[in-house]
């Protein structure tokens, strides 16, 4: 019998109405429209407004008009794998909140924390489900409320995060198309300049962590734009090498949403044009484990069987990571 592979056979995706656009954030921080296009590419991010809403209330749509997408019922998914840095809660997880509100009973689920590297680390994950040959439907869905970390008066982080979802369904093929090769990495010393200070077991919420904005984002961008440049592109020439194949391969790549100048330098470290690159990071910014699925969401209708897909990400922890996939349909 032929290998089984995970092949992605269905992509959705959600973005929150309310656009939140440089111009209205020139009226909240010291900020340019000009400063924020050049140095991140970002011109405009969605955000979830409303009472009670959570990090589920993104995830659900997108893995909704999935299975609308492939004609399947909710109750088909066997496994249901979210990538998020903003749980609705420290626990339950969040997985299970999604598989709740869209009637997904006989699947089980499970939450993965790797920041903006989630959706690569879970894309992984689950594909191991579906490789073992016991999982024919499993889903992984990326998906952040960013804005419930972000403090609206420093312009350091406001102006780059947004908040979306999107997610893929994997299943078995034996044709030779799914996930073909990954590499994800870690490096925890890296967590002193991208975390969230208070909120955890190490520092429990109280008042004077409020007091202190600690439950926000610190990002300290400069060294986390350094270790993203030479990572994400390491990585992604590594992916390429090992597998004997060049730019001149590559049909596109799916970089992760964080700065454009970040996804530039990957592109060139691969010889890959600007032609193949999904970039939607100017209407969405940075909406952390959503990017990657979002790509997929926004280009899905400009993909062919066959092509060879190199996703890409680089994020806190610091977590890191490529995948090839040869796309399905
Ligand atoms: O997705 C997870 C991983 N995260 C990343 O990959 C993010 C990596 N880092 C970055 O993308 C960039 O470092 C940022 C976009 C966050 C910042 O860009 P930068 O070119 O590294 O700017 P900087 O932090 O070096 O700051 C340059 C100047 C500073 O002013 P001075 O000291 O030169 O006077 C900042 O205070 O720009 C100032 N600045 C701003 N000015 C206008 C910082 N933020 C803003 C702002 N508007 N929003």
């Amino acid at each position: 019998m032929s290998k089984i592979t995970a092949a992605i056979t269905a992509v959705g995706g959600y973005v929150p109405d309310f656009v939140l656009s440089n111009k209205e954030l020139e009226k909240m921080v010291d900020t340019t429209d000009e400063w924020i296009i050049s140095r991140t590419g970002i011109k405009e991010r969605r955000i979830l407004k409303g009472e009670g809403l959570g990090t589920s209330d993104l995830g659900a749509p997108a893995v909704l008009e999935l299975c609308k997408k492939r004609g399947i019922d909710p109750m088909e998914i066997e496994l249901l794998i979210c990538a998020t840095t903003t749980p609705d809660f420290v626990f339950p997880a969040t997985a299970n909140v999604i598989c709740d509100k869209i009637g997904a009973k006989k699947a089980f689920g499970f939450d993965i924390s790797a920041a903006c590297s989630g959706f690569l680390y879970s894309l992984v994950t689950g594909s191991k489900y579906i490789e073992s040959g016991q999982y024919k439907k499993v889903v992984v869905v990326g998906a952040d409320k960013m804005s419930s970390i972000i403090d609206y008066s420093d312009r350091a982080t406001c102006v780059i995060f947004g908040d979306g979802a999107g997610a893929v369904l994997l299943e078995p093929n034996t044709d030779g198309f799914g996930v073909m090769d990954s590499i994800l990495r870690s490096d925890g010393s890296g967590r002193v300049y991208l975390h969230q200070k208070a909120g955890g077991s190490v520092k429990p919420a109280s008042h004077a962590t409020v007091d202190a904005k600690e439950h926000y984002v610190f990002q300290d961008g400069q060294p986390v734009f350094k270790f993203a440049v030479t990572n994400m592109a390491d990585v992604s020439a590594e992916i390429l090498e090992r597998n004997r194949m060049t730019g001149d391969d590559v049909a596109w790549l799916v970089p992760h949403q964080a700065n454009k100048r970040i996804i530039d330098a990957t592109a060139n470290r691969m010889n890959v044009g600007p032609e193949k690159v999904m970039l939607n990071i100017q209407k969405y910014g940075n909406t952390t484990s959503g990017t990657i699925p979002l790509c997929l969401w926004d280009y899905e209708k400009q993909l062919n069987k066959g092509d060879n897909l190199i996703l890409a990400a680089f994020g806190g922890g610091f977590t890191w990571g490529s995948v090839w996939l040869k796309w399905a349909y």
